[in-house]
């Protein structure tokens, strides 16, 4: 069960109110100074993944209170919730249960009664047992060869997961090379299209609802060039397969029902790389570490739903995450992955996280009063170093940031990894420690010091994997998830639906109706109307 409350009249959160008036000027470095066990008491190494939360602008009683404010609001119950399978995504009436997908012990999970691990078990073997038959060529291409390319046809979670785990899984791939098309920009598909040989191209059309436009339309020319290129309909059964809960529109797109992998409305869209969405993953990297990829996530899921609250890596993250949102008033969170494989993790993150919590009306019905989501945002570092950490460092905005490190290179070229991982730490502590005008002086006594001065006390997370594998991969994936999941219950919003993304979608298809037509409804403001002419005047 969910707990009902009023987040600002909780008494951890007006207790939290007055502590940060008592904290919010002091400084890190004092406090690491004062307390020698600071790393200590303020990190938590779980089997690989280290989590160091000491440089943050917390004292042993703002943890406490964060903590007693996880227990009020309910945590512990809604992980239980969560797992058990109970509806707790209230307005879509449905379970949320990605983490079932990754459980591969006996426990049984029902929906609506029925036990739903048999069928997460079918769509598995199936995965396995057609992506190792792509990959050993034993499945083959209407012309009898071999398939060399997979094409990834998805957006938003159809898109972003299996994007992101395929670049940063590179080293391990075993299978035919990968593409991903998700924008309904043709240039998307096109330049995707010059790649490929269509007697060697398996196309995997991933989509949810099988109803999405950017999706759809890019399926339909991939199946015209398809056809056009092989010139029989009956090539579609070996170059197209679907991912999808909807059975009935894949039939209808013309893909043959033995080529559809399912999986179910209990499965959030950007929870989905678990489920078949992860297909061409285990085309491109093999089945065994797609798997392997689960496991590592649901060791994570193991440690979020046993570790008590002050121990538990998502909960601590996303309890900090709320300090500075509401009661430092940082409007944004940076995730700096010190790893050239793991470019894309940011911008997954960004939709896991944003279309999570990017909302203003608590379960109750109710406009919240204090501020949700952050803006998620981030690059790799090194490159961010020469591009925004100076704001990160002097300017006038405080940016939690989250360090991510990996300690053993997948490449051994020369010192590269020893240069990568000083730079990794030393930004944490500049960030912390900043640097004072005496000390800037003592190194440089020109009319210029005051502009090199660092104030610091500015708050990151590290987080420490010993490598990048597969299961390492899966156990951050699934922090991350978890604490968003945390940040949903604490600020009382529904995670689990996305109606912000719907508005667009509906005046998209007006618009369109429109270009395509010569009428004009008039129904726009002046802005639009302009717009719409213009283009189609110039596009004519
Ligand atoms: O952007 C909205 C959204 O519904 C996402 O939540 C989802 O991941 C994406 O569109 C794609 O949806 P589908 O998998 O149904 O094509």
């Amino acid at each position: 069960m969910l707990k009902e409350f009023s987040l600002i009249d909780l008494a951890s959160w007006k207790a939290l109110v007055t502590h940060y008036e008592e904290v919010n000027d002091l400084h890190m470095s004092s406090m690491f100074e004062e307390d020698d066990k600071r790393f200590q008491k303020f990190s938590i190494d779980h089997k690989g993944l280290l989590f160091d939360f000491s440089k943050n602008r917390i004292t042993d009683k703002t943890f406490d209170l964060l903590c007693d404010l996880a227990g009020e609001t309910g945590v512990s119950e809604a992980i239980h919730a969560m797992f058990n399978g109970e509806k707790i995504n209230i307005t879509e009436n449905r379970a949320v249960l990605h983490t079932a997908l990754r459980d591969f012990s006996e426990k049984d999970t029902k929906v609506d009664g029925e036990s739903i691990k048999p069928g997460i078990k079918t769509e598995l073997l199936k995965m396995k047992s057609f992506s190792e038959s792509v990959i050993t060529g034993k499945s083959k291409g209407f012309t009898g060869k071999r398939i060399e390319r997979i094409v990834n046809i998805g957006i938003g979670g159809s898109d972003l997961g299996p994007v992101m785990v395929s670049e940063a899984l590179k080293a391990y791939q075993c299978g035919p090379d990968i593409s991903y098309v998700s924008n309904v920009d043709g240039a998307h598909l096109d330049e995707v299209l010059k790649k490929c040989d269509a007697e060697t191209t398996l196309f995997i059309i991933v989509s949810k609802t099988f109803t999405t436009q950017e999706t759809m339309t890019n399926a339909s020319s991939a199946k015209s060039w398809l056809l056009e290129k092989l010139g029989s309909e009956k090539a579609i059964s070996n170059h197209f397969v679907a991912v999808s809960t909807n059975a009935e529109a894949v039939k209808k797109f013309g893909i043959n029902p033995e080529n559809q992998f399912l999986f179910w409305d209990w499965v959030g869209g950007r929870y989905s790389l678990w489920s078949a969405v992860g297909l061409s993953v285990s085309l491109h990297l093999g089945y065994e570490n797609f798997e392997k990829l689960l496991q590592g996530a649901h060791e994570m899921d193991e440690h979020f739903r046993t570790a008590e609250l002050s121990q538990n890596i998502p909960v601590i993250m996303a309890l900090l995450g709320v300090w500075y949102n509401n009661f430092f008033k940082a409007d944004s969170h940076a995730v700096l992955p010190y790893n050239q494989y793991l470019h894309r993790f940011p911008a997954y993150l960004q939709q896991s996280d944003m279309e999570s919590s990017g909302k203003s009306v608590d379960k109750n019905g109710k406009p919240v009063t204090y501020q949700t989501g952050p803006i998620i945002w981030g690059e790799p570092g090194t490159n961010g170093q020469h591009a925004f950490y100076q704001l990160i460092h002097q300017g006038t905005k405080l940016i939690p940031c989250d360090f991510i490190g990996v300690i053993e290179p997948q490449n051994k070229l020369s010192d590269h990894q020893d240069k990568l991982f000083s730079n990794f730490i030393a930004q944490s502590k500049a960030l912390m420690k900043g640097r004072t005008l005496s000390e800037v002086e003592q190194l440089d006594s020109s009319s210029n010091s005051v502009f090199k001065v660092f104030e610091g006390n500015r708050p990151s997370n590290s987080i420490v994997l010993d490598k990048l594998t597969p299961f390492s991969l899966g156990k951050l994936i699934a922090t991350y998830e978890h604490k968003i999941f945390v940040q949903g219950i604490v600020w009382n919003v529904f995670s689990f639906d996305q109606w912000g993304v719907e508005l667009g979608k509906v005046l998209a298809g007006e618009i369109l109706s429109e270009i395509n037509s010569n009428t004009n409804s008039g129904n726009h403001d002046s802005s639009t109307c302009a717009l719409i002419q213009r283009y189609k005047i110039t596009s004519l």
